[in-house]
């Protein structure tokens, strides 16, 4: 008997290395109750920017003012038509198989000015109406984004955005009022979409809409704080208000490569933490500890006194805040596409003040890795494992949801790369699961299909279905990879044949 088991557990140990060796892809099958899914963003492919009554928004705005910003000239001005075309993209949902379908809210579809005591826009409530009682009648979970960028321009020109702190209750009403219209039918709630990017580059390289640069190593700071008072009021509505009867889970969105030190020395594996802590960190902490890093505090001040300001460039939180703020979250949201390298520099002379300057780090990319169609893209599927890792050593083993993970190419049908890019990604996370016991729950493609990809406009495809964007039907055609990520999703497994 005891032979048998020894034998027997020799041969899964063979078949285990033979499989992993021979592919190098990890042959073991997701647990049974993870989920995965696909994601998009409204203003990426709603389209009917200007109809039934929605209110223009801070894409519209920079999109049609100074259209040489995007990279082709284009908008979202139609995108992929989803507004009309909504039927056809749960056929494509149904077809892949997904267990959920992660979307954003158009916040000024229904509140056209952004304000709770502008007019309700009764046909966008309808649009999203129809979307969320119709995954539920398919079965599909919704994952909702209540701002993935589109901040309503009334809200930008009267107030400055995120930088006015009066838009925290602003925000807080338009969140109740989703919670209010469509909470029964959604499963989970996103309060914001990569803070990271919405203050850093919207507020001061410029790199998104509002593409405000006029004080660096300020505003992106302020809009942080503001930006994380409303995810904390927002939460606590829904905590206090919605729970109990709808039963959802919510949380944030956070980007963030993997910053791996360029090497073993002690001064880049400084860098290298001082790098995620300037990235995921700013608001992973104060969700899950309660306040901004240290090293963050630290080093603005410092910085901050010697550039002769009478106070830090980082806001404070106030001990009551700092409650607040402290465990607003039920999961992790995790948007991850790539990995950098980070080297110990020299502080930077003091001058003119920027975030870069703040964090003092040389980030830049192995030149042995795989590129993409975008040049902050590389190939590096280790990294999702390192990351997940970090993040529950750091964070207190929070639930992660990897809310976002895709490859960009130039929009070839058959798209080889992407599958590989999948599956090796996903290889990487089965191992974060199952050897280093990283509770990640879910997993989600970007995206369904190929849509406006920001100041890249249309020439950077990242969809599991192609768009012809010059047919005015939008039809939508599978690439090969559907058939790949359709399978894993049916197999629940990377290769051709797991181990249970
Ligand atoms: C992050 C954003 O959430 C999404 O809008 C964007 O298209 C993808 N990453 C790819 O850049």
């Amino acid at each position: 008997m005891f032979l048998l088991k020894v034998i027997s557990t020799v041969c899964i140990l063979l078949q285990l290395w033979t499989i992993r060796t021979v592919s190098g892809v990890d042959n073991r099958t997701f647990p049974p109750n993870f989920k995965f899914g696909v994601a998009t963003a409204s203003y990426q492919v709603e389209g009917a920017w200007d109809e039934d009554g929605k209110g223009e928004n801070i894409w519209d705005h920079l999109t049609h003012t100074t259209p040489d910003s995007i990279y082709d000239s284009s908008n979202g001005d139609i995108a992929c038509d989803s507004y009309h075309k909504f039927d056809t993209d749960l056929d494509l949902l149904k077809e892949l198989g997904v267990d959920f379908y992660r979307l954003s809210i158009s916040w000024p579809r229904i509140l056209p000015t952004g304000h709770i005591d502008g007019q309700i826009n009764e046909a966008g409530v309808a649009y999203y109406e129809d979307i969320f009682t119709k995954l539920q009648e398919n079965g599909i979970e919704a994952v909702v984004t209540l701002y993935h960028w589109d901040l309503p321009q009334p809200l930008q020109e009267d107030l400055g955005g995120w930088l006015n702190e009066t838009i925290v209750d602003v925000y807080a009403n338009y969140a109740r009022l989703a919670f209010e219209l469509f909470g029964d039918k959604v499963q989970y709630w996103v309060t914001f979409n990569e803070p990271y990017i919405v203050c850093q580059q919207g507020y001061e390289s410029g790199g998104k809409a509002p593409a405000i640069t006029k004080a660096p190593g300020i505003d992106l700071y302020t809009c942080a704080h503001v930006v994380l008072k409303s995810h904390a009021k927002a939460y606590h509505i829904y905590d206090s208000e919605y729970r109990a009867t709808q039963k959802g889970k919510i949380s944030i969105v956070l980007n963030t490569n993997w910053f791996e030190p360029a090497s073993d020395d002690e001064k880049d594996l400084e860098a290298a933490e001082r790098k995620r802590q300037f990235s995921f960190g700013w608001f992973a902490n104060p969700i899950v500890h309660g306040n901004y890093p240290q090293v963050m505090i630290d080093r603005i001040g410092e910085r901050s006194e010697k550039e002769g300001f009478d106070k830090s460039r980082l806001p404070e939180f106030t001990s009551e805040e700092i409650e607040d703020i402290k465990g607003t979250y039920d999961f992790i949201g995790v948007n991850h596409y790539s990995t950098s390298l980070v080297q110990w520099i020299e502080d930077y002379e003091i001058g003119e003040p920027s975030s870069i300057k703040d964090v003092s780090a040389e980030v830049y990319d192995d030149d042995s890795w795989e590129t993409s169609a975008s040049d902050w893209l590389k190939v590096v599927p280790w990294g999702i494992r390192k990351l997940t890792k970090w993040i529950k050593d750091n964070y207190n083993n929070p639930e992660i949801i990897i809310t976002e993970n895709g490859f960009s190419d130039t929009g070839d049908i058959d798209d080889p790369r992407r599958t590989n890019y999948y599956r090796e990604y996903l290889s990487n996370l089965l191992e974060a699961i199952y050897d280093d016991e990283v509770n990640v729950t879910a997993y989600t493609a970007w995206s369904l299909m190929d849509n406006f990809e920001w100041f890249q406009g249309y020439s950077a495809k990242l969809g599991l279905y192609s768009v012809n964007f010059s047919d005015p039907d939008r039809p939508r055609t599978p690439k090969s990879s559907v058939k790949y990520y359709k399978t894993v999703l049916e197999t629940r497994c990377l290769v051709d044949k797991c181990i249970e």
